[in-house]
């Protein structure tokens, strides 16, 4: 079908059909096993009669039902328009990967790219055809559930990474049957909800929206991807899902996107209770007006649009140019050629958990940990005994929130991990709220009879995720009671730490000999794990988020701003700056910071001349020497400051990095070029250059530490 054909198909189609075609439904209309209308869903019975005209379904499905429900569908609509199946496939379908914010911490898109191939593989042979993913909101509040989804709070790597997931899920060839169309989300900004809260309201400037919040969605809306989800929340006044300038002015116009523009779930109607709109029909005229072009999971569309559209024929031309868009998708998918896109229950059967899958998840968990200390606790000594205790030491629920259609049961545990590298280990699995007296001193005993404690400590995987904000973010208690009783022991103890956010790490820092960041690690979660511990793999994680001492320090990212009266250039000041009386102004672990088990010596930056120009790179590079024992991956990464700007600029900026492994006594000479586009931002006009002048360039292992240069933009 091409585009005259859509359009000859648009014009046959009623008003009715086309706004059957603007709606979503969940798959249980269909009869699926296991699928549940929940929420909003459960009060859409009224739609059950237009379910033959509507034009995509989220979901539950499998193969079987997928092609059962394709087959019904065609024969039931008038026009033999395919029915469309959307899903989330966050971090795997049913080989899961590593949580998002963790699979940043490989600071490697390729990393991305494969997992998000292998998700779109595995989800497109049970018979999706899109996925709600990536996500792209840049985040700089922990205490935000949805912060495990997202990667971290720097908008060069969330861009970066968003834009290999997409290419990932996508290919180049989105006609393959074993792609996925990526829906980008969440338009735009609401990972800056008041304090972190889910669905809060978000006020941002203009100013930080185009700086920080806005590239990461064009970035991976330049790779290609094809929908674009709106956000629940409020965008300086006006509800993301009835925004007409992010959706008409920034997205159609300055960006000049032609895929297709969908509501967050039941985020139409969710305009009365914002207080814009005062029922239905309002919320209807609204969305529509703005650009949502498939409204998920309300029914305003069906129930108002008709009557609206009669009432204001002007209307007729958005619905026709909706629906235009999601005819191009379903062609862009090559559903009019086979509506079943190749879906069979034998390929289904041999993609699923495909043992090559697990091998890629499994790499990329080990890709995906930090190492956050280590004093020479890690690796393992083979022969010490080992004592393996805590909520998470032989848990199959490490596959973290968003990993619906995720099976615990093919999880591999920290205790299966290790006893599969034959590390002999007594564990003992204790609740993560509650320990009881007698746990404690099972636990005691346990470590008595050890020489090195591992503890297996975090957050349970519904304390993060959608809906799953928290005020503080620290360990329960009695996790902290266990960690001080191993500590005592005087014997070393290392902490695994699981959870979907940075958490409040402070005490266990004080306590522990090492702490390995695993965050849900996924389904190969214990295999990785084990990978690391025993020293089989290097780790090489780096954080994309700060970790906070306090959680009463958030927001603290390292992209800040000075103030008038910055606490580290007033040395000779006590009190009349800015700082906390009580808490560092630092994170306790920056972003970009990580350990491996081999150590990177930085030599000093060698800089041509200086300078550059607009039409002029500077080609600059630094020596790296591997002076450890193991061959080892490190991250180089490169900041700078402007010094002087026509606005306040953060006091480092990430603009370059490279990964590079070096065997050890290896030495190599990483090298980049500097252009002057790399210095620039958006000014008050909003006008994205580079101001002349000197700028701060930094090349180190993370956001705090480095050698640096003065570079001039001349
Ligand atoms: C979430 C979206 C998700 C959608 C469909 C919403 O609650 O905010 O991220 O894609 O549900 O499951």
């Amino acid at each position: 079908m091409n585009t005259i054909q859509i359009e000859a198909l648009v014009k046959q189609m009623t008003r009715l059909e086309k706004i059957g075609q603007m709606t979503q439904i969940t798959t249980s209309f269909f009869n699926v096993d296991g699928a549940k209308a929940t929420g909003t869903a459960s009060r859409m019975k009224d739609v059950e009669q237009h379910k033959w005209i509507v034009g995509s379904v989220l979901g539950k499905l499998d193969a079987a039902s997928m092609l059962r429900i394709q087959r019904d569908y065609l024969q039931h609509n008038r026009l033999g328009i395919p029915l469309l199946f959307m899903t989330d496939v966050v971090h795997g379908y049913k080989t899961i990967f590593p949580v998002p914010l963790a699979l940043s911490c490989s600071w490697n898109p390729e990393v991305l790219r494969r997992t998000a191939r292998v998700s779109a593989v595995e989800a497109a042979a049970a018979g999706f055809q899109v996925t709600f993913s990536p996500m792209v909101d840049l985040v700089r509040d922990p205490r935000w559930g949805r912060v495990m989804e997202s990667f971290g709070e720097d908008r060069l790597l969330l861009g970066q990474f968003g834009a290999a997931m997409v290419e990932g899920y996508q290919t180049d060839d989105l006609q393959q049957p074993d792609t996925l169309a990526a829906c980008v989300k969440h338009f735009a900004g609401y990972g800056a909800a008041e304090g972190g809260k889910d669905y809060n309201t978000v006020d941002l400037s203009p100013l930080s929206l185009y700086n920080d919040y806005l590239p990461a969605y064009h970035a991976a809306l330049q790779a290609g991807a094809r929908l674009m989800m709106a956000a629940f929340n409020t965008l300086n006044g006006v509800p993301a899902t009835a925004n007409t300038w992010l959706l008409q002015d920034i997205l159609r116009k300055q960006w000049g996107f032609d895929g297709t523009v969908i509501s967050d779930w039941g985020a139409v109607k969710e305009l009365i209770p914002h207080g814009v709109a005062a029922g239905s029909e309002d919320a209807a005229r609204l969305s529509l007006q703005a650009g949502i072009e498939i409204e998920m999971m309300t029914t305003a569309y069906i129930e108002a649009l008709p009557e609206l559209c009669e009432q204001h024929p002007e209307l007729e031309q958005k619905l026709d140019e909706a629906v235009t868009h999601i005819l191009q998708l379903k062609q862009e998918l090559g559903l009019f050629d086979d509506p079943y896109r190749g879906v069979s229950e034998a390929r289904e059967q041999e993609m699923l958990l495909h043992p090559s899958h697990r091998q890629a998840a499994r790499e990329a968990a080990v890709q995906s940990m930090v190492l956050l200390k280590n004093q020479n606790a890690l690796p393992l000594n083979p022969n010490h005994r080992l004592a393996l205790i805590g909520p998470f030491a032989d848990n199959q629920h490490l596959l973290g929130p968003w990993s619906v259609d995720g099976d615990p049961n093919h999880t591999v545990t920290v205790l299966e991990g290790l006893n599969q590298q034959g590390v002999h280990v007594q564990s003992l699995s204790t609740d993560d709220n509650r320990i009881d007296e007698d746990v404690l001193h099972q636990a005691i005993e346990l470590i008595q009879q050890s020489d090195t404690v591992l503890l297996a400590l975090g957050e349970r995987e519904e304390w993060s995720g959608e809906a799953g904000s928290r005020a503080s973010i620290g360990l329960p208690l009695d996790q902290l009671k266990l960690l001080r009783i191993a500590a005592a022991a005087g014997k070393p103890v290392i902490v695994v730490m699981f959870a979907g956010r940075p958490i409040e790490l402070a005490e266990v820092a004080h306590h522990a000999d090492a702490i390995l960041m695993a965050w849900f690690p996924g389904t190969e979660g214990g295999h990785a794990i084990a990978d690391i511990l025993t020293g089989r793999s290097n780790p090489s994680g780096r954080l994309t988020m700060s970790f906070p001492y306090h959680s009463g320090q958030i927001p603290v990212h390292y992209n800040h701003l000075n103030t008038g009266r910055p606490a580290h250039l007033l040395t000779q000041e006590k009190r009349y700056k800015t700082q906390y009386l009580d808490v560092p102004n630092e994170s306790l672990y920056p972003f970009g910071y990580g350990l491996g088990y081999s150590e990177f010596a930085y030599g000093d930056i060698d800089a041509d001349t200086c300078e550059l120009s607009i039409d002029r790179p500077l080609q600059v590079s630094i020596p790296i020497t591997n002076n450890g024992e193991y061959t080892g991956c490190e991250t180089v990464q490169v900041y700078i400051h402007d010094r002087v700007a026509e606005i306040a600029r953060p006091v480092r900026e990430l603009i370059a990095y490279q990964q590079i492994e070096l065997k050890p006594g290896e030495k190599a000479r990483v090298e980049y070029t500097i252009s002057a586009e790399m210095l620039g931002y958006y000014h008050t006009d909003l006008q994205y250059r580079a101001d002349p002048g000197e700028f701060e360039l930094i090349i180190g292992p993370d956001s705090r530490r480095g050698a640096s240069v003065m570079i001039r933009l001349v």
